[in-house]
């Protein structure tokens, strides 16, 4: 009898047959992440922006994790649902992120200030080098889902940039608008 390993349906990103972990963020939990705060505030608090589930594996040196983050499609003012992004704890731990569904861009900011935005859509992947920082925003109507694999000493650091990425994404007359700010 062979061993049944834990699937991933690459349509939905649905994560089965493993020992899973979930964590859920809400618009409650995203202060300040927005550039509208007050547009935050108006909104109903326990709606979930992103849903994060990933597969409960060893997070010892040299072995990796693997999750799927599931961001549902929306706006905070016009700025569209992302997640809160961070730096590695471990600076020189890098990521895969494969898109599964819907479209998106992944932003990538180096510890220089440096930002990019890369494409996300089903089959795209993205090398995330050490030392850069990621944030997935969801620019379509519909999920956006994608899986990663990262080390799992990589832990996260949300503090150094609690003020905020380089570029935010917003909705301008019904296009995907990025501008750079100043903070951040
Ligand atoms: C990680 C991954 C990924 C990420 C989620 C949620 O390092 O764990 O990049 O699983 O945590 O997409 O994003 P935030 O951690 O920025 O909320
Ligand atoms: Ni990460």
């Amino acid at each position: 009898s062979f061993i049944q390993p834990p699937q991933v349906a690459w349509a939905s990103g649905a994560l089965a047959d493993g020992p899973l972990l979930r964590k859920s963020t809400r618009i409650q939990d995203l202060t300040h992440v927005f550039a509208d705060e007050n547009a935050r505030q108006q909104l109903a608090g326990e709606q979930v922006v992103y849903d994060v589930e990933m597969l409960d594996t060893s997070p010892a040196d040299g072995e990796l994790y693997t999750g799927v983050t599931h961001l549902y499609p929306g706006r905070v003012g016009c700025e569209y649902f992302m997640t809160r992004g961070h730096f590695h704890a471990r600076r020189e731990q890098g990521e895969v992120y494969f898109g599964l569904r819907g479209t998106g861009l992944l932003l990538l900011q180096t510890e220089q200030g440096d930002a990019r935005l890369e494409k996300v859509f089903a089959g795209s992947v993205h090398i995330i080098p050490g030392f850069t920082a990621h944030r997935l925003i969801n620019t379509g109507e519909e999920v956006l889902s994608a899986l990663a694999v990262w080390p799992g000493i990589a832990g996260h650091d949300y503090a150094a940039l609690a003020r905020g990425f380089r570029i935010r994404v917003f909705e301008e007359n019904k296009r995907v608008q990025a501008k750079e700010v100043q903070n951040g």
